[in-house]
């Protein structure tokens, strides 16, 4: 059945520590098989996605030694380069970041089939700039049966100017450029925090990858990478669910294990609206003691306003006085929760890809189905927030991305629980009253 029970009502309060970057995991995970010493990772947050591509590229022949949930050791010498490299089982064609391992496996090993990318649906999610940069690079690529097939003779460096800005495209050249012969200038690269990690990961190995975190990136081709041991940047949207959750809770919670300056964006819109927001060194504390206000938000490519925050903020803003405005521009499908929230008595209006949502005064609770992991992690904010009791199924997609939500929430009075069977809802009720 897979579902949470959430009682709402009580103001979050009290100390969460963030987890290592998914979206940054998937892309050090991956391009730790391009070096045939071993990888020491640290700081890997235990979810579904990154559980999933482990065991795809253990399929591959990498050897994968768990350390603890956070902790692995990764080497691709085991992996056997003389044969085909074929990614493929029914978890790893669910998940979006399949697609690193065409990156990797390319730069590597000069071949990679690799299954066509899967991931929460959230719109069109073209890879056309990966094979363009692929291309570029002097691979041939071809899509057969469901698999993307990437070949080169050599890898040679070349000028790459993407037509959008995206983040698997910029990840996935870097990474394949790494160890092509001669420079690489990928022009118009997106610039979030797990880009310049991932560079940051692949220099460790012994790349020589320069303006990570600018949109120029230079890379000089090196022949091959050695043994590193690295630690993985904190989650930048497991930090903002935390933030959205004390605004829409009306809570105070101190969040630690977190970079201030990646959640700018997220934090000026939350002071914009009332919230109070104190940075730390590597914490960030949220307070709401109030009804707060309205706001104007569109989201972009990092430093802008994060699409994976949108769903988490539209839930804060729902409660808050006025009218507010989202506009989604990356994704064109991002707007599913809003049916959820309606029965919990939400009033947001959706038209093409923006969502007019006129402020009220509380929540009631509902019965709701997760359509998306951010989405999933917004209905949760929502329900906590909520009058009443809430089921939220579906559950499966938020696990892909937040390690230990549950336990989270409840070390912050949130009244949740995973639930199995409808027994297991009624004994909830019963013991919460
Ligand atoms: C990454 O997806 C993240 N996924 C997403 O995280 C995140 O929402 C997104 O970046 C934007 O920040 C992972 O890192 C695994 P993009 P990705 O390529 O790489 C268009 C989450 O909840 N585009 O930056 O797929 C695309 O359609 C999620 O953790 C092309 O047109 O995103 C979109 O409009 C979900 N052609 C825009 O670019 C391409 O070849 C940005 O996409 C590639 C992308």
């Amino acid at each position: 059945m897979d579902q949470y029970i959430i009682k709402g009502g009580n103001p979050l309060v009290g100390e969460v520590v963030i987890g290592g970057a998914k979206n940054a995991a998937l892309g050090i995970l991956a391009a730790a098989i391009m070096t045939d010493g071993e990888c020491h990772i640290d700081n890997m947050p235990d979810v579904r996605d990154t559980n999933v591509l482990l065991q795809a590229m253990e399929q591959i022949g990498a050897r994968i030694v768990r350390k603890g949930p956070n902790e692995v050791v990764i080497s691709g010498q085991s992996i056997d380069g003389s044969g085909d490299l074929i990614v493929d089982n029914e978890y790893i064609r669910k998940i979006r970041a399949s697609y690193y391992l065409i990156g990797a496996l390319l730069g590597k090993y000069k071949k990679a089939q690799v299954v066509l990318p899967g991931g929460c649906d959230i719109g069109s999610r073209p890879i056309d700039q990966h094979i363009k940069g692929f291309e570029a690079l002097g691979a041939k690529v071809e899509i057969s049966r469901g698999m993307i097939i990437a070949e080169a003779e050599e890898l040679r460096g070349t000028h790459i100017y993407l037509d959008v800005v995206s983040v698997g495209a910029t990840i996935n050249i870097m990474m394949a450029a790494s160890l092509a012969r001669g420079n690489t200038i990928i022009e118009n690269a997106a610039k979030e925090p797990h880009i310049v990690d991932v560079a940051n990961f692949l220099n460790s190995m012994g790349a020589n990858i320069k303006g990570a975190g600018t949109d120029v990136i230079r890379i000089k081709g090196v022949e091959k990478f050695h043994n590193t041991s690295y630690s993985i940047i904190p989650d930048q949207i497991e930090a903002g669910t935390f933030m959205t959750a004390a605004v829409a809770t009306k809570g105070d919670i101190m969040i630690r294990n977190v970079i201030p300056k990646h959640l700018e964006a997220i934090s000026a819109k939350l002071i914009e609206i009332g919230a109070e927001v104190d940075e730390f060194d590597d914490a960030v504390r949220v307070v709401a003691s109030k009804r707060l206000k309205s706001t104007q938000i569109k989201t972009l490519p990092y430093p802008g306003f994060p699409t994976d925050m949108q769903p988490q903020m539209a839930v804060a803003l729902a409660l808050s006085k006025g009218t507010s405005v989202i506009t989604e521009s990356i994704f064109e499908n991002r707007f599913r929760y809003v049916d959820e929230l309606t029965k919990m008595g939400a009033n947001i209006k959706t038209e093409g890809n923006t969502a007019i949502i006129m402020g009220v005064e509380r929540y009631t609770g509902a019965r709701m189905s997760a359509p998306d992991l951010r989405a999933g992690a917004a209905l949760v904010i929502a329900a906590l927030a909520a009058d009443g009791y809430s089921t939220i199924d579906q559950i499966g997609y938020i696990l892909r991305g937040y390690e230990k939500f549950d336990e989270k929430l409840r070390s912050l009075g949130g009244l949740i629980e995973i639930a199995d069977t409808e027994r297991e809802v009624q004994k909830f009720k019963l013991r919460i009253g």
